[in-house]
């Protein structure tokens, strides 16, 4: 793809302005999207269109909108839209947050659909158009459209500009298609994404799901085979492929080592060397189990009460989709049965459960990646998980144990991390037990297995291959014109 121009669009963007006092700050947003994406835009430096959400954002982009980023070193331009509040509150909020997301998540919460919201996704996916459109100096582009904010996009640029490729990457799980058939706009949202040159996901699984899905409800011809769908005259392949990280870890030079973050961590809680620590780092999502990593952390001290006053949990959860009932609601619970745990057990100097609701940067987050014994990852559902990929990168003294969901797409991949079921509390809390007392030996096996995975399948391979898949269609595409 040399001398093709590579455009992303996302709803969420990669660095947020935001105004506080008389200074701009920058913030990389908690999202396994942007964790993934961004280090491909730096290496192919393009262009990245996404929503500008930060209160500075206007402030700090040119008269075209966009603004160079990496802030410190730019090496590829961001073009911000702008969406008034009735529009996020539609489109972001309502269709994509309160309808899509619950509905591709089994996590019992139930989608609400409302035609307003619906209005607003359609207008909005509109004008994401407009301005890939208005940023493609050619007619046959080559984008990159992510999540499910964008579902209708790749139709709209299909119809604007029929030679372009467009990769289309749905970064969390699809359902099966009883479940998407709740959806009062399951045709239009399936032909949208029927735009995609190549629609990918994270596990074979999905595509299974949404193939089936497509089968269920519209008129196409499906190739089983090849795993390629025929709607209105245009093929689009639907494909696999499990999102990653950055390999070596952006922090690798210059990261304290694992003894200074054991130390700095424990210290700054008040906690002695002996003291075991725990991690879990999310969303303050309610697809992310963290009410049933409490119980299970609570269970495992009523079952193993030595280790009451000798085991730390500190939970990172950056506050999230925050105008949502949903989301309050979860914040409100997550707090107080940590309130509920710590007042049960707590002594003088120690309580089990630290919490921190708050925005963590991703180099502070790493360094309690390497302080901690054990990392959590128990969503309930969740397209991939990059923390617990992020958790092993992180060790690059082959300690600590992961205990992850296996509801993720990570535990199709990490399979010798400790798989759990997390709406089984005591399973969760044996293995939690089991991930605190493993031997040295056995945790430096896994880890050195589970690094290697990561190492080899990096972000840098998700997406070439994508990018490999998408050439080679343009080149039979070219050859057949
Ligand atoms: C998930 C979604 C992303 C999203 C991220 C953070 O990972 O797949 O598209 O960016 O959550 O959520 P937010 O609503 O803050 O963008």
């Amino acid at each position: 793809l040399s001398g093709d121009q590579v455009l992303v669009v996302s709803n969420r963007e990669p660095y947020i302005h935001s105004q506080e006092g008389e200074t701009i700050r920058v913030q990389r947003p908690a999202s396994g999207l942007v964790t993934a994406v961004e280090p491909v835009m730096k290496a192919c430096s393009g262009t990245w269109i996404a929503h500008g959400s930060g209160s500075a954002d206007r402030q700090t982009v040119d008269a075209h909108d966009r603004v160079g980023v990496p802030p410190e070193k730019p090496a590829y331009t961001l073009r911000r839209i702008w969406l008034s509040r009735e529009e996020e509150s539609g489109y972001y909020y309502g269709f994509a947050n309160e309808g899509l997301w619950p509905l591709c998540h089994i996590a019992h919460v139930r989608p609400v659909f409302r035609s307003n919201d619906w209005q607003q996704y359609v207008a909005i996916n509109r004008r994401f158009a407009d301005a890939v459109v208005r940023e493609a100096k050619t007619d046959d582009p080559v984008v990159l459209v992510q999540d499910y904010h964008l579902a209708l996009l790749p139709g709209y640029i299909r119809a604007a500009l029929p030679k372009a490729t467009v990769i289309t990457f749905w970064h969390i799980p699809w359902p099966n298609p009883e479940s998407f058939g709740i959806c009062p706009w399951r045709e239009e949202v399936l032909q949208g994404m029927l735009g995609s040159t190549i629609l990918g996901f994270h596990t074979p699984f999905h595509c299974k799901n949404f193939i089936e899905t497509v089968d269920r409800y519209l008129e196409t011809r499906i190739e089983h085979e090849s795993s390629t769908i025929s709607h209105n005259g245009k093929l689009t392949m639907v494909e696999s492929y499990p999102i990653s990280i950055q390999w070596p870890s952006p922090w690798q030079e210059s990261q304290a080592s694992v003894e200074e973050c054991a130390r700095e961590i424990r210290s700054s809680l008040g906690i002695g060397p002996d003291c075991l620590v725990g991690i879990g780092v999310d969303r303050l999502d309610y697809t992310k189990g963290i009410l049933e990593r409490f119980w299970a952390v609570e269970r495992m001290l009523e079952l193993h009460p030595e280790l009451v006053g000798r085991f730390t949990f500190i939970q990172i959860a950056a506050p999230t989709r925050t105008a949502l009932d949903d989301y309050q609601n979860f914040d409100a619970q997550v707090r107080a049965l940590a309130a509920r745990i710590n007042k049960r057990f707590a002594t003088a100097s120690w309580q089990p459960l630290v919490l921190r609701i708050e925005h963590h940067e991703p180099e502070e987050v790493n360094r309690y990646y390497r302080a901690a014994d054990v990392c959590m990852v128990t969503s309930l559902h969740d397209g991939m998980n990059l923390v617990a990929k992020e958790y092993v990168a992180a060790r690059d003294d082959e300690r600590g144990a992961l205990v992850l969901s296996q509801f993720t797409g990570a535990a199709h991949e990490l399979h010798e991390a400790l798989l759990v079921n997390p709406y089984h509390i005591e399973q969760t809390a044996e293995a939690l037990h089991e991930a605190l007392v493993m031997p040295e030996y056995e945790q430096r096996e896994r880890m050195r297995s589970m690094r290697a995975l990561v190492r080899d399948f990096n972000v840098y391979r998700w997406a070439g291959r994508m990018l490999l898949d998408a050439a080679r269609i343009r080149q039979r595409e070219k050859l057949a014109a």
